[in-house]
């Protein structure tokens, strides 16, 4: 059998995670503050880490806290703000994870199409003209998990509007936002109207997963309900991790990460597009401009369970479609560029478009029996 290329997980693959920089990050870490990586600390996270990244942010440190990665922000996030029945806004599709977050809360997610430039936005208003109190929108802004596409300047400005009228949060989730390797980066909405927005990001995307820390910024008050809820979960995140993650930062570490990350990601996005329409012509896709995904669309009718099947069968493996959604999908998938090299790329796509030859014959000989 030959080797597993897989285009399933959202993670960097190891020769572009600085381990030597984290190793010696550590070694800094303990040696600095013994007494501070030790100890138990606060839900507020290691308060050098908390102040390096409200200086970032250009907020206040009461407005910021460092969690166990930002999956763990977003479950903290809706314990405080969601409650069964809420009706809570998600693009369609979604990341599934927070999907089922939301699910598990009994939240009444209402799904609104995404479009090459974000969020149908004449969509969300129809939503929420139609009589949904929505309490709560969850927006991707740059290179969406899993669809790829970025939120444009103009719609930043209406969904915030909207939430305004419509008296609604916005949950900015954003660990990809320093992975833009073409274009120009646009405003956080975080910036545009602190009061209305909880933002989120994560290391994950730029130092490494494993690493297990992500943050929130929001308002002051917001914020200390969360750490409340954080003190009685866990007492307090792992303060060895943040205190790695604050040499790493404050050393210029995370910038040549970011850049080593960015040019790899800048190199598979364009090897995996060139592979595409070489390889796969049927199918349709937005060249990503940064991030780890590209969301695949097959003609319709495409039948992308078995195409995952024929696929596993060729030692390939991707997300189906339908896991980013409540209904439907069923002829997408997500191809996460993150964790494969170029020559990977090239030979898994290869490997694609035989297992789909394989199915659409089978489809099309099905339609003429
Ligand atoms: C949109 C989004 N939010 C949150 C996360 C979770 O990140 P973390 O590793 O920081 O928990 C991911 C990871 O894939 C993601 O894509």
């Amino acid at each position: 059998m030959a080797e597993t290329i897989s285009f399933a997980r959202g993670a960097p693959s190891l020769d572009i995670v600085d381990v030597e920089g984290l190793r010696a990050a550590a070694g800094r870490a303990f040696e600095a503050d013994p007494a501070g990586v030790t100890a138990y600390g606060t839900a507020v996270g290691y308060p050098p880490l908390r102040r390096w990244i409200a200086e970032r942010h250009q907020v206040e440190p009461e407005q910021v806290m460092v969690t166990n990665g930002s999956m763990q922000a977003d479950a903290f996030l809706f314990d405080a703000l969601v409650e069964p029945g809420d009706v809570v806004i998600v693009e369609r599709p979604t990341y599934d994870r927070t999907l089922l977050s939301l699910r598990q809360r009994d939240a009444d997610v209402r799904m609104v199409e995404l479009e090459s430039d974000g969020i149908d936005v004449a969509a969300l208003e129809r939503v929420l003209a139609s009589g949904a109190h929505a309490k709560l929108a969850h927006i991707i802004p740059n290179f969406q998990n899993p669809a790829g596409c970025t939120l444009s300047g103009p719609k930043r400005r209406t969904l915030i509007e909207l939430a305004r009228d419509h008296g609604f949060t916005i949950f900015e989730d954003d660990p990809y936002e320093a992975l833009r390797f073409e274009g120009d980066q646009l405003p956080r909405m975080v910036s545009l109207d602190p009061e209305r927005v909880v933002y989120a990001s994560s290391f994950s995307k730029t130092v490494c997963p494993g690493i297990r820390v992500g943050y929130l910024v929001g308002p002051a008050p917001l914020i200390e309900r969360i750490v409340k809820i954080a003190t009685s979960t866990y007492i307090s995140p792992s303060m060895v991790s943040q205190a790695i993650v604050h040499q790493f930062c404050v050393s210029g570490a995370l910038e040549n990460s970011i850049e080593t990350v960015k040019q790899a990601l800048r190199e598979r996005a364009h090897a995996l597009c060139a592979a595409l329409r070489e390889e796969l012509p049927d199918a349709r896709f937005v060249a990503p401009q940064g991030g780890y995904f590209l969301w695949l669309d097959l003609p319709r009718g495409t039948d992308v369970a078995a195409l995952f099947k024929a696929a596993a069968d060729r030692g390939v493996q991707f997300v189906k479609g339908s896991d980013f959604v409540l209904e439907g999908g069923k002829s997408s998938l997500r191809l996460a560029y993150s964790g494969v090299t170029v020559e990977q790329i090239e030979e898994g796509v290869r490997r694609l478009a035989d297992a789909y030859r394989e199915v659409s014959s089978s489809l099309a000989g099905a339609g003429a029996a």
